[in-house]
């Protein structure tokens, strides 16, 4: 089943075309790896998805509705059924783990403090990061902030969780810690899951599907195996990071 579907969007920025004919496939309840070289237009897909920008062409389809005819407090609306996990983690400095994993509750809910609490804490324990829910941002680690930052985009049960590249210049060992984290929020919680990475192996480990973007457009998809062994020399050069091949340096 569909989730999400992004049809023929087109994203330009004065004269540069980042997006164009760019059509893509979001299966609900399934991980959707989206991958591409730097500047291909990654974050701008989430960006999309999340109704942070309206595509200048085409039309950006979540749950049925059309995200292009939103406006004002509907998109708003919209927005909060939204996770999204940025690449830096951005939390707030001045606010404590705790805190900043609650503010989408206390921004957006009615709950009572004593619930917030008690989610903050299941959603700290959900990424291994209870013992320090009273810490400040400063005081941890680059892993640790990241699992913060998934904690905060997850808190309110979001049925779309965006994450744009979790692990990008992390070292191995918290790439796997923080591509497990991703694996495990999605079981315990549902939901359907887009994971912008450059990071193959975390990618194989997580990945029910995979996306390509090259170009402006999605040139490939399918599930990993497919993806594997797609057919499509610019893919095939991405996977093997070959530097022989159709990508232009
Ligand atoms: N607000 C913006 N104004 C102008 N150019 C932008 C803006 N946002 C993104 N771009 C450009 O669009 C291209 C794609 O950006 P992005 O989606 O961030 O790529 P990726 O996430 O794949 O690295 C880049 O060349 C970037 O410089
Ligand atoms: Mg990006």
């Amino acid at each position: 089943m569909s989730f999400a579907r992004i049809e023929d969007a087109a994203v330009r920025f004065g004269e540069k075309v980042v997006l164009e004919n760019c059509s893509l496939e979001i299966k609900e309840r399934a991980i959707t790896c989206l991958i591409g070289l730097s500047g291909a237009g990654k974050s701008t897909i989430l960006r999309l998805l999340n109704g942070l920008r309206r595509p200048d062409e085409g039309r950006v389809i979540v749950k049925g509705i059309d995200l292009t005819t939103l406006r004002g407090r509907d998109l708003i609306e919209f927005r909060r059924k939204i996770g999204f996990a940025f690449q830096f983690a951005a939390l707030f400095d001045s606010l404590s783990v705790s805190d900043n994993v609650a503010l989408p509750l206390r921004e957006h809910t009615k709950m009572s403090n004593a619930e917030i609490d008690k989610i903050v804490t299941a959603t700290l324990e959900l990424v291994e990061l209870e013992t320090a829910k009273d810490r400040m941002p400063a005081e941890l680690s680059g892993g640790m902030l990241k699992r913060a930052g998934f904690a905060r985009a997850v808190v309110n049960n979001p049925e779309l969780v965006l994450y744009d590249e979790p692990t990008t210049g992390l070292d191995p060992i918290i790439t796997h810690v923080l591509t497990d984290t991703i694996v495990r929020l999605r079981k315990e919680l549902g939901g359907t899951v887009v994971v912008v990475s450059h990071d193959l192996e975390s990618i194989f480990a997580m990945a029910d599907y995979i996306a390509m973007l090259f170009e402006g457009a999605i040139i490939e998809y399918g599930t990993v195996e497919e993806v594997r062994k797609s057919p499509n020399p610019i893919v095939q050069q991405f996977l093997t990071g070959s530097e022989v091949g159709p990508i232009p340096l």
